[in-house]
């Protein structure tokens, strides 16, 4: 974490009530990560006094940038920003995606473990090689699904711009974005650019499916789920482990029973409003994928310090709340959940830790 008095290099207008600021930056921009965020004190006078958080939208080695919608003082100061101007920023603070560090080494990690993996070397359907072992899906099969709405597409589009970076195909990288209307799907020109797919959701149907993103995205994994199914099914024929006659029954009747479960394949990010969080989650629950979730808690330190970002966590046996060792009593919870930092311990976190109120 570091804390600098960064330069404006520019603040954008892209839709009512938003704005890029691009802020120079030699330390924070370094080693800022999708999904972390940074600290800027929106004034050098007394109000307002806290820093305000923000995710990145783009972090170089010189300078990052910042999408925010303006609903206060705070926002309203940075929104009149001019350049050249000057604001305290720390960061980068917070967890980020995971997405970042299992995608990072070996595209083959898992795949080329065994050379038992060149037995199981197959032409897949399309005549592209792939890997499996132990039933895994490599890299290269697995989708990464970035979900976002209003002001938290910013960290879904730092974490396409790293996933491009580090060489993911493109048509593995599918991006929902949801909005009231068109000209509030942020970030929309700027994925296209990346090359990605792109699914798009509008209240008012102005543009994409006239709906919610959440709709959007049961679909595309209703449809994978089926193919899943049945690509399965052609890859162990082609592959010589088709199952003997007398076990066909029982495999079919397995297909049939695993109607939902991608977990391997497909991978969930989001960012948004709570309830679209909610619907995500339940989605991600039901198709049995794995899912990450940045919450936007209001932040007022954003290191700590403060608890006024706790959210409300599944308590896990290895948890070291557990037996009353946590530090602050009002973080301990039950037996069943405790209280998470927001702030230090997130903003990501896995789908499944999350207790929704
Ligand atoms: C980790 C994190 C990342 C964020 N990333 C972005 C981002 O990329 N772009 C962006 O525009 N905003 C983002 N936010 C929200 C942003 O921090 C707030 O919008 C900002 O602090 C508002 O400051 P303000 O002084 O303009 O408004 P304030 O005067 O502080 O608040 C105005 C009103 O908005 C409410 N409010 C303030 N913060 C939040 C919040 N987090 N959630 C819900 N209601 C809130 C207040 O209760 C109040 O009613 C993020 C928040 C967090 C915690
Ligand atoms: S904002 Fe102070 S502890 Fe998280």
């Amino acid at each position: 974490m570091f804390r600098e008095n960064c330069a404006v290099i520019e603040n954008k207008r892209i839709a009512s009530g938003h704005y890029v600021l691009r802020l120079a930056s030699i330390r924070i921009a370094k080693v800022a990560k999708p999904g972390q965020f940074v600290q800027i004190l929106c004034s050098s006078a007394t109000s307002p006094l806290l820093p305000r958080p923000f995710s990145f939208l783009t972090s170089t080695n010189r300078d990052f940038s910042v999408l925010f919608h303006v609903i206060g003082k705070g926002t309203e100061l940075l929104s009149r920003a001019q350049k050249g101007d000057m604001f305290w920023a720390t960061g980068p603070l917070g967890n980020g995606f995971m997405a970042d560090r299992t995608t990072s080494g070996s595209r083959h990690s898992v795949a080329t473990k065994s050379p038992k993996t060149l037995n199981n070397k197959i032409l897949s359907a399309e005549g592209r090689t792939r890997l499996l072992y132990g039933g895994r899906f490599a890299q290269d099969d697995v989708s990464f699904l970035l979900v976002g709405g209003g002001v938290g597409i910013p960290p879904l589009y730092h974490l396409a711009r790293e996933l491009v970076k580090r060489k993911i195909a493109k048509d593995n990288i599918h991006v929902f974005l949801g909005a009231r209307d068109k000209t509030l799907l942020l970030c929309e020109k700027d994925f296209k650019m990346l090359g990605v797919k792109l699914h798009l959701a509008t209240n008012n149907g102005s543009k994409g499916k006239r709906g919610f993103v959440t709709e959007l995205l049961e679909e595309y994994l209703y449809r994978t789920s089926s193919d899943s199914r049945h690509s399965e099914a052609t890859l162990r024929l082609r592959s010589g482990q088709a199952p003997s006659p007398k076990n066909l029954k029982n495999e079919i009747l397995r297909f049939a029973q695993d109607d939902a479960n991608l977990s391997d394949g497909v991978r969930i990010y989001t960012c948004g409003p709570t309830p679209m969080l909610k619907t995500v989650s339940t989605i991600a629950k039901k198709y049995k994928v794995s899912c990450e979730v940045s919450v936007e808690e209001p932040m007022a330190c954003g290191f700590g310090a403060c608890l006024g970002c706790a959210i409300k966590v599944r308590r896990e046996d290895a948890s070291p709340c557990k037996g009353g060792s946590v530090i602050d009593p009002r973080l301990r919870g039950d037996d069943n959940y405790r209280y998470a930092i927001a702030c230090t311990e997130g903003p990501v976190f896995q789908v499944s830790q999350i207790l929704w109120e």
